[in-house]
């Protein structure tokens, strides 16, 4: 019988090493970034010879390597020295200066944390980077519910670099004017990859996730293909995943163009564009938009109300425009309507968009 001959055995498997898939794995190379890591190191350079360093604000869309090249650049920076230290934050895990803080703390190894005020935890942490110099590194700092801790470092630390970054290019006029002025930061933008560069990264990937001639050409084409469309390089990892998972399933040696294509159909906005780190509040009115496409933001927040939501309206409507900005969902104005100017609300169906062959 040649019934099963040429299919995978079940102690074989199409991936070698899944873990570079994750949206955390850093390669040994970035390419396609290298002008933006040479940037982001010309900042902190200042730092290395005992100088105050520059700061900067970092913005682009999701997906492009800001958060990888940011932290290429750190890992970089710490082999080369131990006098400057860096402390990366992920200020959508730590949204408040005390939180902050504490993690600050941590990273530099001080543990008695517990009971302690803000003001006396940051004097610690004023004599241990006083002595040396720092890099603080912000990041999806547009999650940030106040500012006091940058203003204390600003302050109080003598010889650092602050790099914030953010999904938009106008968060920074947000800020206050005291913060802004005393932040004086350049700008770096990140602009999207082209469909050469996407081809580029997502093979290196595949290069590290899988085993060796297992994708079959179209079906990484196609990929690659509706990564650089939707400008999104965890768009392209999470499908070559699902794809590899899918042909695996099927006990396939390949991975063909029909797993690629299945593996399009089955993602929707809420498995890429990070919708698992929405809070709850932020869940639940997507739900809503989901579930009342196409209707106006004023009867959006009525719906919203009447299932006790507790946001005030202005807020509901930076939350509507938040998912605008991510691509959760799209906007229409409409001018002059009856009701005066207005605007709807419509879901993205992100599938519908990429299933578009
Ligand atoms: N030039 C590149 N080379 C290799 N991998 C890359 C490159 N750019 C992005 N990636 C990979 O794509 C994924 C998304 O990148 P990253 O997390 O840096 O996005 P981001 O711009 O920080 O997005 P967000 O604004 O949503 O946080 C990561 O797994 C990252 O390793
Ligand atoms: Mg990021």
């Amino acid at each position: 019988m040649t019934l099963f001959k040429g299919m995978l055995r079940a102690d074989e498997s199409l991936f070698k090493n899944e873990v570079a898939l994750d949206y955390t794995f850093l390669p040994k190379i970035l390419p396609h970034r290298e002008n933006q890591q040479r940037q982001i190191a010309a900042c902190i350079k200042p730092l290395l010879i005992g100088k105050n360093g520059k700061n900067l604000f970092i913005h682009g869309a999701p997906g492009i390597g800001k958060t990888a090249a940011m932290k290429f650049v750190l890992n970089e920076l710490e082999e080369e020295t131990e006098e400057v230290v860096s402390i990366y934050i992920n200020c959508w895990q730590k949204n408040t200066t005390f939180k902050i803080i504490v993690e600050i703390c941590e990273t530099l190894g001080y543990k008695l944390t517990h009971n302690k005020r803000t003001e006396e935890l940051f004097e610690v942490i004023k004599n241990i980077l006083n002595k040396k110099a720092a890099i603080f590194a912000f990041d999806e700092a547009d999650k940030l519910e106040d500012f006091d801790f940058l203003y204390s470092i600003l302050e109080e630390i003598y010889k650092k670099s602050v790099l914030l970054v953010t999904n938009y290019y106008n968060w920074l006029d947000e800020l206050d004017e005291r913060l802004k002025s005393r932040l004086m930061a350049e700008v770096l933008e990140f602009k999207p990859y082209n469909l050469a560069e996407t081809r580029d990264i997502l093979n290196q990937r595949m290069e590290y996730a899988f085993v060796s001639g297992v994708w079959e050409h179209e079906a990484f084409e196609l990929i690659a293909k509706k990564a650089a469309e939707a400008e999104d390089i965890r768009l392209g990892l999470h499908l070559m995943r699902e794809a590899g998972n899918i042909a695996e399933n099927q006990s396939s040696r390949k991975i063909t163009l029909e797993h690629a294509k299945e593996s399009i159909t089955k993602v929707d906005a809420f498995t890429i564009k990070k919708s698992s780190e929405l809070n709850e509040e932020e869940q639940a009115i997507l739900e809503i938009i989901k579930d009342n496409s196409e209707e106006k933001i004023g009867d959006l927040y009525n719906i919203y109300k009447s299932q006790g939501g507790k946001l005030v309206y202005k807020s509901f409507q930076r939350k509507i425009d938040k998912f605008h900005k991510n691509k959760f969902v799209s906007l229409k104005k409409i001018f002059g309507g009856k009701d005066g100017n207005s605007t709807i609300v419509q879901y993205a169906n992100i599938t519908k968009k990429l299933t578009d062959f």
